[in-house]
């Protein structure tokens, strides 16, 4: 079975409880489970990964081009800043696809600029957990070409 990696930035631990009006009410563990069965679904095997450290995840990301098919990655505020997590990106050859809960272009002028997505083949926004289940059906297209 492929395989793909479900990547999560920083405070997206904090999801059910933090500013839930705009990310949502479901948690981060529930949004797993959602995303566990989809991918069953899709006939991918995925690792969800959270941290709040830039470092540790950019550790994680580089174990994509070695042992997954593809990432799927919510970069929460990193999107905005991080030219280290959009390098990290481009060295990875495999499907990538960058996800939001909210639609960062709807949003405050500095969430306007996503750095990070400079580095995916595509971009998901604005559909609340929602936006995770089309990332893995939009890598599930981008890995078996159906
Ligand atoms: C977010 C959007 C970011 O601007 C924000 O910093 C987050 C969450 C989203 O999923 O909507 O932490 O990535």
């Amino acid at each position: 079975m492929k395989k793909i990696l479900i990547i999560n930035g920083p405070n997206l631990n904090l999801l059910g409880a933090r500013e839930d009006q705009i990310y949502g009410k479901e948690t981060i563990e529930e949004i797993e489970a959602k995303c566990k069965e989809k991918a069953l679904e899709k006939k991918l095997d995925i690792d969800f990964y959270q941290s709040n450290d830039e470092g540790k995840i950019i550790d994680k990301m580089q174990e994509v081009e070695k042992s997954y098919d593809g990432i799927v990655i919510n970069p929460a505020a990193l999107t905005h800043s991080s030219i280290a997590i959009l390098d990290c990106l481009r060295s990875i050859n495999k499907p990538k696809i960058e996800i939001h809960l909210s639609n960062i272009y709807s949003r405050e002028e500095y969430r306007k600029k996503s750095i990070t997505s400079e580095g995916v083949d595509g971009l998901i926004c604005g559909f609340g957990a929602n936006s995770y289940i089309l990332g893995i059906e939009a890598i599930s297209k981008l890995i078996y070409n159906k």
